[in-house]
């Protein structure tokens, strides 16, 4: 064995001692056979029969490009189709100008490697997506000037930047500037950022108006806003936004991704963004695939499947914080059920399609809902920190009332089992051998 498979095999090995190994399915099955409480297409939109009449209509019209351009954006890559689509973007999110990446994992991390300048400060949620975390590491901010802040806590928040102000007159006296990261929707806990509530505080720290927010829409595309705009469209917060990030795999069901900003941005994303300027464009196929599901949020096609997930949110948390006994090895995060008992739709809806059910046994609750035919996934340490594994709910329009109601009692038969085999002084089930695509899941 040489030395680098060694070192490969060790380092695996430990991975897998500490149960963190992640793994693919090498024959995934085509099609599951079990509820989808798992996957990110909140709308249903990935079968969508009026979506795929929509694509299979234009790509049935001999002009249509469909393969390629095989070429970065800035050599031959940037066809009408791809520049069409930005405008469209642009217009539809009430954005000055907009620019495509081929992944939000591009997006985030083309732009936070090259946007902040080396004398800036970041701050950022400490439960932002990977891609943000490379991004920072990447631009040419050091470590002691990329500070994070207690998730969703304002206050936090106002204390981090109220101590940059106070240390570093570049930032008083506005020549430097404060990049704050957050997400709208964060995809483990299922909460929305209180984003007035942060604009107000970057504004109100940073007067000489050198704080930018930018704000990753990854989540909360599709299922708020007028038409599905996004958060910042419902809160009419655009002008108070200085980048936002829209990503097209999950809700719209295609994939890449457009980075919201001024034209000077854009411009120096051109320039600087790495994802963006080294790698081939999307295809005509990915482009058109956007550009149908973009129509189709134009034309309101959202707004019933969006209102469906939240209803379906509310009536899977009122049902589960009606049988989870205040004791329950399974428990609801108390913000969320505070959250959903509240019916307001105005400015946006409060509950949102990620439910968490906190457990200290994450795995075998999944398996045994699985067993049960509903798919949900456990998310374990280092995803979540230690002491706050979960499995993971996801909603979507598409799921009946009565798969709700079948999950919830899934639930609450696998409470009473562990009640009642604890009380026999034995777990309910004995920790299921790892299924190895849930080894370890990736933040989603
Ligand atoms: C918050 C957030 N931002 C960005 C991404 C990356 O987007 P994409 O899947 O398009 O690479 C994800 C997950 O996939 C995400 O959850």
């Amino acid at each position: 064995m040489t030395a680098l498979a060694r070192r490969l095999e060790a380092t695996l090995a430990s991975r897998s001692d500490r149960q963190m190994l992640r793994a693919l399915d090498p024959n995934p099955p085509p099609s599951s056979t079990l509820v989808d409480f798992s996957s990110n297409d909140y709308l249903s939109l990935s079968r969508s029969p009026i979506l795929r009449k929509k694509l299979l209509d234009e790509l049935n019209k001999p002009s249509t490009p469909l393969f390629g351009p095989p070429s970065s954006r800035l050599l031959d890559g940037n066809s009408p189709l791809h520049a069409s689509l930005e405008h469209r973007l642009a217009s539809f999110f009430c954005a000055p100008s907009a620019l495509l990446f081929n992944s939000g994992f591009d997006a985030n991390s083309g732009l936070w490697s090259c946007l902040p300048a080396p004398d800036d400060w970041i701050v950022f949620d400490e439960l932002v997506h990977a891609s943000i975390h490379d991004g920072m590491r990447a631009s040419r901010v050091p470590k002691e000037r990329r500070r994070a802040f207690k998730h969703n806590d304002v206050k936090a928040l106002e204390r981090l930047l109220r101590e940059i102000v106070e240390q570093d007159e570049g930032v008083r006296d506005g020549t430097k500037s404060v990049w704050v990261g957050i997400e709208t929707l964060y995809s483990m806990d299922g909460d929305l950022v209180p984003l007035k509530e942060v604009a107000e505080v970057v504004q109100r720290v940073l007067v000489a108006g050198n704080g930018h927010l930018v704000v990753d829409e990854a989540h909360s595309t599709g299922l708020y806003g007028p038409n599905g705009r996004g958060l910042v469209c419902a809160l009419g917060l655009a002008n108070r936004v200085t980048v936002r990030v829209h990503t097209f795999g999950k809700a719209m069901a295609a994939s890449g991704a457009a980075v919201l900003a001024s034209p000077l941005i854009r411009n120096y994303l051109i320039n600087y963004a790495r994802p963006l300027i080294y790698s081939t464009t999307m295809t005509h196929l990915s482009a058109l695939a956007v550009h149908k599901s973009l129509e189709l949020l134009e034309e309101g096609g959202s707004e019933e499947p969006a209102a469906n997930v939240h209803s379906l949110a509310s009536l899977l948390i009122s049902r589960l914080s009606a049988v989870l006994p205040p004791t329950s090895s399974v428990s609801l995060p108390q913000e969320l059920v505070a959250l959903a008992s509240s019916s307001s739709i105005s400015p946006h809806p409060l509950t949102s399609p990620i439910i968490p059910l906190l457990t200290p046994t994450p795995r075998p609750l999944s398996a045994f809902l699985r067993q049960k035919g509903f798919l949900v996934r456990p998310i374990t340490y280092p995803t979540v920190p230690k002491g706050q594994e979960r499995v993971r709910v996801c909603l979507h329009a598409g799921n009946a009332r009565e798969e709700v109601e079948g999950l919830v009692r899934a639930v609450e038969e696998w409470v009473k089992r562990e009640e009642r085999e604890r009380g026999e002084g034995r777990s309910a089930v004995a920790p299921s051998p790892r299924s190895p695509p849930e080894a370890l899941q990736a933040k989603l």
